[in-house]
């Protein structure tokens, strides 16, 4: 029987027919994990409070990609060779606290605590997402992942923009002054931090294990607690190849999940095809159109619009495009979440109010869909 595997703060996990279609992420680390530091609230991609970082490995010599997801949409069997970062991960009082959590307790950004491991979480991954070069224009604009119902935004905000590239110098120094009475225990030299290591040295201690490069992909077939059948396909070619073998009655195609928190999944289908490993459906060319790969995140088609309309003047428009898909959801939605996606959700429900269809219909894009034909 075939399993997905990955890892979470470095130790290896696996899941397969024991667990049912329905299992989410969240509640493997809680429950299985034992790591309760990843907190859940709403179970719909809202309030952020289950927000994890996840590094996967680049294939055929691309770039690892770390980003933040709300684990409380993800079921458990997408999570195949990811590498799952908690909060539990990034430091603790034993190893030492990691700096962004020091910065969230010296600026009073946390009462309950109950939201902080996903903000934490959510911060992290920009972090690492971006080299660590972050404008306090950056960080502000990536508040909507996440709620706090008890301390206030300022305190929280203030204590990442201390980490900005462009960071006020007074707060910069009002945090050298209370961090040198606070010091931490470097679990490295076993002596106070000085806070002077180098981006390589804080990368071998401080950041997540980066051992999962030798994980390969493979296809798996599963058949879950619930009686659903899993499959997981590496081509388009794959995807047809199976539902030729187990019909077409009761299937659904899986990528990011994130619909589930718009319009909640009350009976499963009978098939389940994960669709996230499809590297044809995440890619877009150029000839005199711009065409789109229909499983490109939301983020990854914000990025390419970006890119667009500042080098080829034909594609000025996408940069309106850009700025209104900056106000679609939050940053772990739209970083697992995909375009076919929410197109199917507005095809299936059409009173669902998708901005991606909106501005996909105003800049008159057409949608090809795909066809299997046996030879
Ligand atoms: Fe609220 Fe996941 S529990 S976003
Ligand atoms: Fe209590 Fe944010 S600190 S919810």
């Amino acid at each position: 029987m075939d399993r997905v595997y990955f890892k979470i703060n470095g130790k290896k996990y696996s899941a397969g027919g024991e667990f049912s279609v329905d299992t989410t992420l969240n509640e493997f680390i809680r429950r299985h994990a034992d790591q309760r530091g990843t907190k859940y609230m709403c179970l719909e991609g809202g309030c952020g409070a289950c927000v994890v970082s996840v590094r996967i490995p680049g294939a055929g010599g691309d770039e690892d990609s770390t980003f933040s997801v709300n684990s409380c949409l993800v079921a458990i069997m997408s999570c195949d060779n990811w590498d799952i970062t908690t909060i539990e991960g990034i430091g603790d009082r034993k190893v030492g606290y990691n700096i962004i959590q020091r910065r969230l307790n010296h600026f009073f950004g946390s009462q309950c605590g109950y939201c902080s491991p996903g903000f934490l979480m959510s911060f992290y991954s920009l972090l690492h997402s971006s080299d660590g070069h972050l404008t306090e224009k950056d960080i502000e604009n990536s508040f909507g992942s996440n709620l706090c119902r008890c301390t206030g935004y300022r305190p929280i905000l203030e204590a990442f923009k201390s980490l900005a590239v462009d960071a006020n110098p007074k707060v910069l120094q009002k945090i050298k002054d209370i961090e040198d009475i606070d010091q931490q225990i470097c679990p490295k030299s076993g002596k106070n931090c000085r806070d002077s290591c180098s981006d390589k040295e804080l990368q071998e201690w401080c950041l997540v294990n980066k051992n999962s490069k030798n994980i390969l992909s493979v296809p798996k077939q599963m058949t879950l607690a619930d009686g659903r059948l899993w499959f997981s396909a590496n081509n388009i070619a794959e995807i047809f190849e199976t539902l030729d073998k187990v019909g077409y009655d009761s299937y659904m195609l899986v990528a990011g999940n994130t619909s589930k928190g718009v319009r909640p999944i009350i009976s499963y289908p009978k098939v389940l095809i994960d669709i996230s490993n499809i590297k044809q459906l995440q890619s877009h060319y150029l000839d005199v159109n711009l065409v789109l790969g229909a499983n490109m995140t939301l983020t990854e088609t914000m990025l390419l619009f970006k890119e667009l309309a500042e080098s080829n003047e034909d594609f000025w428009y996408l940069q309106v495009l850009y700025n209104h898909l900056d106000r679609v959801a939050h940053i772990p939605v739209r970083n697992i979440g995909t375009l076919a996606g929410n197109l199917v959700l507005k095809n299936n429900h059409p009173d669902f109010q998708s901005d991606i269809f909106l501005l996909l219909d105003c800049a008159g894009a057409m949608v090809t869909l795909g066809k299997w034909i046996s030879i």
